[in-house]
């Protein structure tokens, strides 16, 4: 195995984590798709389909390394919201817990001097940088259209 055993077992966890925002982006999108907000639903099945990719790269990470994949239990994600707010906010909360969780696998690197990890995490730091922008980004948007005005402003939703 060529990199280290807490790093090798965080990184497990991650991809569960990475499922996890996949299913909870998954039941986001819904939420805005059952609204008739197209737009907001589609943004967010794209951010359940890198979520996806994320939890694939770090599988086959693992798998290069020669360190064995065990794909942790995934919790059910929120079902229920009821407003864009609460739902863009649910998002927000979950990427910002997500950049710690990132961060705390390449200080696991640092610490068992394990370079390969480190490296490869390095792109996850920085795919969360835009990810924490684009969540907040979305959340500013509602929070200024207001209730009721989800529709008008789908339109100014940014695609990456
Ligand atoms: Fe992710
Ligand atoms: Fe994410």
């Amino acid at each position: 195995m060529l990199i280290g055993k807490k790093t090798h077992q965080l990184i497990n966890e991650q991809i569960g984590h990475e499922f996890f925002a996949m299913s909870s982006y998954y039941a986001i999108a819904a939420y805005f798709d059952s609204e008739g907000l197209k737009i907001f639903a589609d943004y967010y099945y794209k951010q359940a389909d890198e979520e996806k990719v994320h939890g694939q790269k770090m599988i086959k990470f693992l798998s290069d390394a020669g360190a064995d994949v065990k794909i942790p239990a995934i919790p059910a994600p929120k079902a229920v919201y009821s407003t864009g707010v609460e739902a863009a906010q649910a998002a927000l909360t979950h990427e910002e817990k997500v950049t710690e969780l990132i961060c705390n696998i390449v200080d696991a690197a640092r610490g068992e001097k394990d370079k390969i990890s480190e490296q490869f995490m390095q792109w996850f730091v920085a795919e969360q940088l835009e990810e924490v922008s684009s969540a907040n980004d979305v959340l500013a948007l509602l929070k200024k259209a207001g209730p009721g005005k989800e529709f008008m402003v789908q339109q100014f939703l940014k695609h990456d």
